[in-house]
């Protein structure tokens, strides 16, 4: 029974909007992909495809997952730290299915339509997708600056982040018109950098400062004061921006030293900043039993966060070195670390820890059932075979690789599906919450 006292406040609910569209191009687009695909370049079917596949799985996993998950966790977080009105749903809503109808769109249109139909197909993705971006963006770019001021470094990862959103609108736009041209093909060295801009940018620097503010105290430390984190923070910002940097008009001999050092000062940062704004070991101690088993999503994401930076360093440095494209191995390895730990596994913990739908689960006193833990070890086993096969290029034929990945697809794939099926059973827990927390507040008679 409801309490006559206690006047429930307006929820923004638009964020589950956002965690649902993402599980569902995760499911049906990028780790689905995620196991075709490498079946595809093992020549079993759609050989013919493979490139347009690759950036097919890459845009659905950055763009739609990771992308579509932290938008919606950042509109829903950063008006809250920075003490501000929640983003209304006349804003979020509309920005949302910009963002989900371009990726869609994307993922179909560029393997699969072909002729003028699939080339009008990804420009209309490019400008909605540009649309989207620019919105997220702006709006929490306009958050930011009416919020509280204080010097914390979550203010300044934010801040970057929502400024990389925008150049990645420009990005989509410029990729999308110029896949045209090329049989709905982005060309290579504009989408790998986009690739890792996108890693570093928009999403590396939410990920850091929404743990930054959050995670340190969860392990029973501080959160890291601003001059810790601003050698790291610069890091990984200059990072990025060497990136971009790389794809003005140089010498090619040039354009990859610029990227290698841009490389190198990313996997740096991440490293760097995996441990100092996250936490890569230690136990939860300030929290619930329940929710302990969560953190280990968090420990294990930014281990993993922390082995993507060192083969990062490591292509980054050959890279520059050389002044040509090095380490194809060591990159994919660190995409892989990266977009399977940082993103993945600390969506699947930040999620439990953080997300309002979860507060029931986490005041429960039962420990974490094997269906809570589960998705957590196949997502160990996913990043293991996932880097191993990126770290086997050119000492193993491809096909062995090929079947190690789709293995790993297969685990990351069954991951996903669990974790959709926890958020579906805490949605629909959602009443039963709020009937025991207004029934807690009662007033005694
Ligand atoms: C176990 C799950 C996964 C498997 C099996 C997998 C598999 C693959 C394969 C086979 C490639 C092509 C490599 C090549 O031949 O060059 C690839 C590329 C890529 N993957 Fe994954 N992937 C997985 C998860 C993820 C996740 C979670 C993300 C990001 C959130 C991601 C982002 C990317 C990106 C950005 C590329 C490069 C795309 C491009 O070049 O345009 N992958 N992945």
């Amino acid at each position: 029974m409801k309490s006559h006292e206690v006047v429930p406040a307006p929820e923004d609910t638009s964020y589950l909007a956002y965690i649902a569209s993402a599980l569902i191009v995760a499911v049906a687009g990028g780790f689905l992909l995620a196991v075709v695909l490498p079946l595809a370049e093992t020549g079993m079917f759609w050989a013919d495809r493979v490139p347009h596949l690759i950036q097919a799985h890459g845009w659905a996993q950055l763009q739609g997952w990771a992308g579509l998950f932290v938008a919606g966790m950042a509109m829903r977080l950063i008006p809250r730290f920075a003490g501000c009105q929640p983003i209304p749903e006349r804003v979020t809503v509309p920005v949302l299915v910009l963002l989900v109808s371009s990726v869609v769109v994307r993922t179909i249109a560029a393997p699969f339509i072909f002729g003028t139909t699939g080339e009008v197909l990804v420009v209309a993705a490019a400008l909605l997708g540009a649309a989207g971006t620019l919105a997220v963006s702006a709006t929490l770019l306009r958050t930011l600056s009416r919020g509280r001021r204080k010097q914390e470094p979550w203010r300044y990862f934010a801040f970057a982040g929502a400024t990389w959103w925008a150049v990645w609108a420009v990005f989509i736009l410029s990729a999308g018109l110029k896949s045209v041209s090329n049989d709905r093909y982005v060309p290579y060295n504009l989408d790998d950098a986009l690739t890792w801009i996108v890693i570093l940018g928009p999403i590396g620097n939410f990920v850091m400062g929404v743990q930054s503010r959050s995670v340190p105290v969860f392990f029973g430390r501080k959160t890291p004061p601003m001059r810790r984190a601003l050698p790291p923070g610069i890091a990984l910002n200059l990072g990025a921006a060497l990136i971009a940097l790389s794809l003005a008009p140089f010498s090619s001999e040039l354009s990859f030293r610029l990227e290698g050092a841009g490389l190198l000062l990313g996997g740096i940062a991440l490293a760097w900043l995996a441990p100092l704004a996250g936490s890569g070991w230690g136990k939860a101690s300030r929290l619930r039993p329940r929710a302990r088993s969560a953190s280990r999503y968090v420990l294990g994401a930014n281990l993993a966060t922390i082995a993507g930076g060192a083969c990062l360093v490591w292509a980054g440095a050959h890279t520059t070195w050389s002044g040509a494209f090095e380490a194809y191995g060591f990159r994919d390895a660190a995409r892989h670390a990266f977009g399977l730990g940082m993103m993945t596994m600390l969506i699947f913990g930040m999620a439990q820890l953080v997300a309002p739908m979860f507060a029931l689960e986490r005041a429960e006193a039962r420990p974490a059932a094997l269906h809570d833990r589960l998705p957590f070890w196949l997502l160990i086993a996913a990043i293991i075979l996932r880097m191993t096969a990126g770290l086997l290029a050119g000492h193993v034929d491809i096909n062995a690789r090929m079947h190690t990945a789709a293995l790993a697809g297969t685990l990351g794939w069954l991951a996903i599906i669990l974790f959709a099926a926890t958020v579906s059973r805490a949605i629909r827990n959602q009443p039963r919450m709020k009937a025991i927390l207004y029934g807690q507040a009662k007033p005694k008679q």
